[in-house]
């Protein structure tokens, strides 16, 4: 798909279909829909007054043009409320638009770029908005049907505004955004590729990729490596299963300082989670596919962040294991001991995220001396219930970190809610045999989590994102909206870079 930015008339554009915009309320068509109105004479207005077009937010109306103008269709978006657009209703409303033409047959589309004309929001970050909302809605993970009938796919996309004064800013917002909707639906493939493809192997191979192609450092930590370093819980995950372990780690420059520490994000990668010995129910075990969107999130964020250029080095650090039964896996009673020397007494061999990420934490915070250091994992089930699907979990010890991440989400939709980790929730991964226990019941699943988690930070400031809810259809139940899909949707990783975007400009 390709995506171009052009200045020009939409009236008289030649393809499928164009995309213009409605505001709730508004009783006839301004800017380009009342150009189009014009040219198929008064047909919207027409509609507008029967109330078959309304503007509400999420809707969309396709009408054929009779040769009245060259596009075949125009496809009305509603944008909701003039005084409650925001950049994420922008997003939306470009994937709606985009989306509706693809399911009624369109290949060459044409659309205004949602919200340029409007005062409080900058041209870049409107087209940057716009040009997500497009790639990100029009992403699908079709690849393994064989035939096509179901398969529609949209071959051109062009963002158009008659003012040719505006085009360098819609242009530079426009490239901003495909680069980060690309590393998103990277993550998204990552994500959504089966276990039998997606093993850690497959991980350090796509991360080694990123690293050449955008030139990044990269290394990897191999199970020899790993035992030489103690990372006794990341092994003991790891020791069931025959697919080798890997721990990713890419490095971006970008202080001016080479080998400066920097911000570091490190993911979640469990290929598959059959919960070991202390095995799943059946039913929806086939998602735990994904349970390694946390690490994919990380590297595509890499990836963007190598693109993107901000002035701040950032540190991926990705461990990626399965979690599967054998008659080598390890067992409840067990007791592992992590890198910074703290022993773990495993009650649930389930609970096996927590394990790989306090290695990969004691590495980033100790090893690397990362600050701030952000993980991102599909944690808990406890989550789910908690959040649902629409905010991820935020427990973090730091208050600026933490209030940078929730007004991020409200700006990228990628939606945050900060968590309570008050110290009394320790007492639940107290442990009769070692240092904690890896579990605490079922009583704040998620907060548990974190709490484990904390032991394996020291001082550093830290964020844990929970993203078991937020990253969509694990549990088979994410739900499609505009640009977001019901599937692993690429939770967190435009959070990631415009964090690292956002630390940049900080200093
Ligand atoms: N990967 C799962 C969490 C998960 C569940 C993610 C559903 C996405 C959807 C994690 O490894 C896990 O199994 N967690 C356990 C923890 C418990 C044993 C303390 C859980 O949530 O049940
Ligand atoms: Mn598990
Ligand atoms: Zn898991």
């Amino acid at each position: 798909m390709e995506l171009k930015v052009q200045s020009g008339d939409i009236t008289t554009w030649k393809g499928d279909g164009i995309v213009v915009n409605l505001f709730e309320g508004a009783m006839s068509p301004d800017g380009a829909a009342g150009a189009v109105d014009k040219k198929l004479r008064g047909l919207l207005t027409r509609m507008i007054k029967q109330g078959e077009i309304k503007g509400k937010l999420g809707s969309t109306t396709i009408v054929h043009t009779f040769d009245k103008l060259p596009a075949e269709r125009v496809c009305v978006v509603g944008l909701g409320k003039q005084t409650e657009f925001t950049l994420d209703r922008a997003r939306h409303a470009a994937a709606n638009g985009v989306c509706a033409l693809r399911n009624a047959g369109a290949k060459k589309i044409a659309s205004v770029v949602h919200g340029a004309g409007l005062d409080h929001l900058t041209l870049e970050s409107v087209a940057q908005a716009n040009a997500e909302g497009i790639l990100l809605g029009l992403w699908q993970f079709r690849k393994y049907f064989t035939s096509n009938e179901e398969v529609k796919t949209v071959d051109q996309v062009v963002l158009l505004d008659r003012d040719p004064a505006k085009l360098k800013a819609l242009k530079e917002g426009a490239t901003r955004g495909e680069i980060i909707a690309n590393a998103t639906n990277l993550a998204r493939d990552l994500t959504n590729e089966p276990s039998n493809v997606v093993t850690p192997t497959y991980l350090a191979n796509v991360a080694r990729e990123i690293a050449k192609k955008y030139d990044l450092d990269f290394d990897v930590i191999d199970r020899d490596k790993a035992k030489k370093l103690g990372m006794g819980a990341f092994l003991g995950v790891a020791q069931g299963s025959d697919e080798p372990p890997c721990i990713i780690i890419l490095r971006y420059w970008g202080s001016g300082k080479k080998g400066a520490p920097g911000l570091g994000l490190v993911g979640k990668a469990i290929t598959f989670d059959s919960g070991g010995i202390s095995l799943k129910p059946a039913d929806g075990m086939q998602d735990m596919k994904g349970d390694m969107a946390g690490g994919a999130a990380v590297l595509a964020a890499m990836q963007a962040i190598a693109q993107l250029k901000p002035a701040i080095n950032v540190t991926g650090i990705v461990p990626a294991t399965e979690n599967l039964p054998s008659g080598k896996a390890f067992k409840p009673g067990d007791i592992l001991r992590a890198m910074n020397g703290k022993t773990i007494e495993i009650v649930s061999t389930d609970a096996e995220g927590r394990l790989i990420l306090a290695d990969a934490l004691v590495y980033a915070t100790q090893t690397l001396k990362l600050s701030p250091v952000v993980d991102a994992a599909t944690l808990t089930g406890a989550m789910v219930i908690a959040l649902g699907h629409h905010r991820t979990g935020v427990f973090c010890n730091d208050k600026e970190l933490g209030e940078l991440l929730f007004k991020i989400g409200e700006e990228t939709g990628e939606k945050n809610w900060l968590m309570p980790m008050d110290p009394e929730y320790a007492e639940q991964i107290k442990s009769d045999w070692a240092d904690i226990k890896n579990s605490g019941g079922r009583p704040a699943g998620s907060i548990i989590g974190a709490m484990f988690i904390k032991n394996f930070v020291g001082e550093t400031k830290w964020a844990h994102l929970d993203i078991a809810g937020s990253v969509g259809g694990l549990l088979g139940t994410g739900k499609e909206d505009g640009y977001k899909n019901k599937f692993g949707n690429g939770t967190p990783t435009r959070t990631f870079v415009h964090l690292a975007l956002a630390l940049a400009a900080k200093k």
